[in-house]
């Protein structure tokens, strides 16, 4: 006996960002964050429950996951099974179409997959609400990847009140994220142990403080097409991540020299009149965020520095849906 199902989903990226739980099990976030899905940077997830198998397995793109990526998504199954009152193991595979170690977060999209998925296959039919806060506990941005388009992940404080809703669909705002990559290494410190770490630091306090209304300011923005209001709220809201990430204990330092030369240009550019913001994850690479009309400018600029190995441009993306297998 055996039941499975395949879902794509989007990955995504934070304009105000998550950084720091207040239950690091939960991934109830410090903060409400907002984000837009990524519809060129997907992943595809196919769980197999079959009442044969011993063990669960995950290959992601044809490799036998390492062992910490495993037992991550293998918890994340057991929700589900909870839930589903199912004892059978799966056989689980995970496929991104952009470059692995490109420093794309891929758990975003690879645990919003997953939730619609493993729930799907396990004959569960889960409000959109329901999907994004299960997707939450995998990653916390993985929350945002469930709804369509430009997402809010509203902090909320408890596991059933935790999740994102969609603000403003794919058609509402022709935005694009061109992701320039500066290195393609693996970072020592993924997002999960950051968080742990961001209390450490004596700035995190003021960066939640005062997170909520950096959101309001943006999401108005976001709302009204306004780019130029915009900008510089994501800018200053990936600054203060960072300046938190580099004040923890121990510090983290996801910024190359060719991250910072990338935040100048973005001003001198603008100062040319190409009208284009940056944030940064975890990580070293710049998202370049523009209008579509100005996306083929931005890449070539991109592409003439020689810290930049490549960009990956992406438009708005749709909601985590169900694909035939
Ligand atoms: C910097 O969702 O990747 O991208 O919950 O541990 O998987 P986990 O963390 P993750 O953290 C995202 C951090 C960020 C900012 C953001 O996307 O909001």
């Amino acid at each position: 006996m055996n039941l499975s199902a395949t879902a794509i989903s989007c990955s995504n990226i934070a304009f105000i960002k998550y950084w720091g739980n207040t239950d690091q099990h939960l991934r109830l976030a410090a903060n409400s964050s907002l984000s837009m899905n990524l519809a060129d940077l997907t992943i595809k997830a196919r769980v197999h429950f079959d009442s044969d198998l011993e063990t669960d397995t995950l290959l992601i793109n044809g490799n036998p996951a390492a062992d910490s990526a495993a037992q991550r998504v293998f918890t994340h199954l057991d929700w589900v099974r909870r839930r589903a009152g199912l004892a059978w193991r799966a056989r689980v595979s995970t496929e991104s179409n952009f470059p692995a170690g490109a420093g794309i977060a891929s758990s975003a999209a690879a645990f919003a997959a997953l939730a619609l998925a493993g729930t799907s296959a396990a004959g569960l039919s889960l409000s959109e609400a329901e999907l994004s806060a299960l997707a939450r506990r995998g990653s916390g941005s993985a929350s945002r990847s469930v709804p369509e388009g430009f997402c809010q992940w509203l902090a909320g404080g408890t596991d059933e009140t935790s999740y994102a809703t969609s603000i403003a669909p794919v058609n509402h705002w022709d935005l694009c994220d061109l992701v320039a990559i500066v290195s393609r290494e693996h970072k020592q410190v993924g997002s999960t142990g950051g968080h742990a770490l961001a209390g450490s630091s004596v700035l995190q306090p003021a960066r939640v403080a005062s997170a909520p209304e950096r959101f309001e300011r943006c999401k108005a923005a976001l709302l009204a097409k306004d780019l130029e209001t915009m900008g510089p709220i994501i800018e200053e809201d990936a600054v203060m991540m960072h300046s938190v990430m580099m004040t923890s204990q121990p510090p983290l330092y996801y910024w190359t020299p060719a991250t910072l030369e990338l935040i100048h240009v973005t001003a001198t550019w603008r100062a040319d009149g190409l009208p284009v913001y940056f944030t940064i994850d975890a990580g070293p690479n710049v998202h370049l965020i523009c209008e579509a009309q100005h996306a083929d400018q931005v890449e070539s600029a991109a592409r003439a520095l020689p810290g930049v190995s490549d960009v990956l441009r992406s438009g708005v993306g749709g909601r985590t849906r169900l694909i035939a297998e």
